[in-house]
């Protein structure tokens, strides 16, 4: 299975199938040509009114002569007015599903020849390649042999130089994405008992082995030396031990100070001895979405060669209802020296981010960024369209609500004002684990903060974004595409405040 890009006009090279769009009331200009160089076969088609109209509407014709193409799929688009984001990654899945059902071994597809406003050759390529990336996307158990038939090679076609060299960054940017995009929905869809923090850590493995990442795995002991009493606390009551994982990447100069980002590891969330209601607690082992998206990000970095230093940190353990497992009002010391009471054992996340954020310090990062499934809250605030963005940097927030928007990979900000920590005081430390009912994503985030004073920092809160329940539950691959967004735009600018 190959992608490529060229320049071709549809119907002139022999092909398996041929993809073009077709607006509700108009043709896009390839498709305009192809019934230009057909004496106007599809505008007889559109009169007997046998064209696809709404978006995602596909109709497959046999071969004809005057194309040389063994088939034609015509993909609705709606009017062309009216042609989103939304829409165009719908138009794009329709056409790649209704060709996996041919015996097509390739095709051409025409459709980055669509036009949205504000978007460039460059995205329509790179948000087609992802579209198709996704579609084919199904989770495989790690330990299944079988291979399944590989899909059709594509090509995406342009009409000429200047879109060429545009489509060849889209596509690049849109394969190394999608390959991200997998690899997070793979490790976030494979059952607890399978993706433990150990298997984490040989997943890094693996992954320092194929690119060029340095490794770090720090054990238990490791962990203690550090008095990392937060992240060890959670981890007390499971037996699968747990792990600190870093991956350096060095893509720009030495001096040059690196992004950090910190993705929660917890492989089974069952809230400890605040135990969960048993109902869809099987989708607590998506909580260590935040830890594959930044695995994810950092294949998808490898794959682009980015020049710009890069750390991944990823703490990874359990949490599970023990006789050892920490309880509602122990007191805990986490390695930044400050106490922590713990007044909800279910409120995990922000404990093991608390060692890893101070942790992050020793890379002399320029930014650090969280990325969590930290709060139900979230889910109640935002949706699953929207992830949660909290940052006490209004620049850097701007800069990943930007990259969000470019990508169509979205966040929202929430305030993180003075005011918001009240509810996490304790008479008993120097701060208690939770905040009472009120805004919950955002005193989980003014937790954090307390630990991420030394550096420009933002937290995303993934709880609603990570993945899907229902019918269509499975791992989304989310917020892997506005990391990576925002990679690019550090490495076209300098890396490091200014
Ligand atoms: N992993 C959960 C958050 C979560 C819950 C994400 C449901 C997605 C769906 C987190 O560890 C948690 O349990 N948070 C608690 C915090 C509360 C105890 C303050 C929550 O959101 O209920
Ligand atoms: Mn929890
Ligand atoms: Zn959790």
């Amino acid at each position: 299975m190959t992608y490529s890009v060229e320049i071709r006009s549809p119907g002139t090279q022999p092909t398996d199938c041929l993809i073009v769009g077709v607006y509700a009331k108009n043709l896009p200009p390839s498709t305009r040509a192809l019934d230009d160089a057909t004496d106007g076969y599809l505008s007889r088609l559109r009169k007997q009114g046998d064209l696809p109209t709404e978006p995602g509407d596909t109709l497959l014709l046999p071969e004809r002569s005057g194309i040389a193409a063994t088939r034609v799929l015509l993909v609705g688009c709606g009017k062309q007015t009216a042609l989103t984001e939304e829409r165009y990654d719908q138009i794009v899945t329709a056409a790649i599903r209704h060709l996996a059902k041919t015996q097509a071994k390739e095709c051409e597809c025409h459709l980055p020849d669509l036009s949205i406003k504000g978007r460039d050759t460059a995205w329509m390529v790179r948000a087609a390649a992802m579209a198709v990336l996704a579609q084919r996307y199904s989770y495989q158990d790690p330990r299944a042999s079988e291979k399944r038939k590989p899909p059709a090679d594509v090509l995406f076609c342009v009409q000429n130089r200047a879109e060429l060299a545009l489509a060849k960054t889209g596509l690049a940017e849109g394969i190394a994405i999608g390959e991200g995009m997998d690899l997070t929905r793979d490790l976030g869809n494979m059952p607890a008992n399978l993706c433990t923090p150990t298997y984490l850590a040989e997943q890094a493995q693996t992954l320092a082995h194929d690119h060029p990442l340095k490794l770090t795995v720090l054990d238990q002991e490791q962990m203690e030396e550090l008095k990392m009493g937060a992240l060890l606390a959670v981890s007390r009551g499971s037996r699968q031990p747990p792990k600190l994982i870093t991956l350096e990447y060095q893509g720009g100069n030495r001096e040059s100070r690196p992004v950090v980002l910190v993705g929660k590891g917890i492989t089974f969330d069952s809230g400890g001895i605040s135990l969960k209601p048993g109902a869809a607690m099987d989708e607590m082992k998506y909580d260590m979405c935040g830890a594959a998206s930044v695995f994810g990000t950092l294949l998808a970095v490898c794959k682009l060669k980015l020049p710009i230093n890069l750390v991944g940190i990823i703490p990874a353990c359990e949490n599970l209802p023990d006789g050892d497992a920490n309880k509602p009002g122990d007191v805990l010391q986490s390695m930044s020296g400050l106490t922590i009471e713990v007044l909800n054992t279910d409120a995990e996340g922000r404990l093991i981010l608390a060692d890893a954020l101070t942790y992050a310090a020793r890379y002399n990062p320029a930014t650090v960024i969280d990325i969590a499934t930290l709060t139900g809250a979230c889910l109640v605030a935002l949706g699953r369209i929207a992830t949660g963005l909290l940052s006490t940097h209004n620049g850097l927030a701007k800069e990943l609500l930007n990259a969000g928007q470019r990508i169509h990979d979205r966040a929202w900000q929430l305030p993180l004002w003075a005011g918001y920590e009240e509810g996490l005081k304790s008479n008993f430390a120097d701060l208690a684990n939770i905040g009472g009912r009120e805004a919950g994503t955002i005193t989980a985030a003014s937790f954090l903060a307390r630990f991420a004073e030394k550096y420009r920092w933002a937290h995303l809160d993934i709880a609603g974004t990570a993945w899907n329940s229902g019918k269509n539950k499975g791992a989304t691959g989310r917020p892997v595409p506005l990391l990576t967004q925002f990679l690019i735009d550090q490495s076209r600018h300098s890396v490091g405040p200014s």
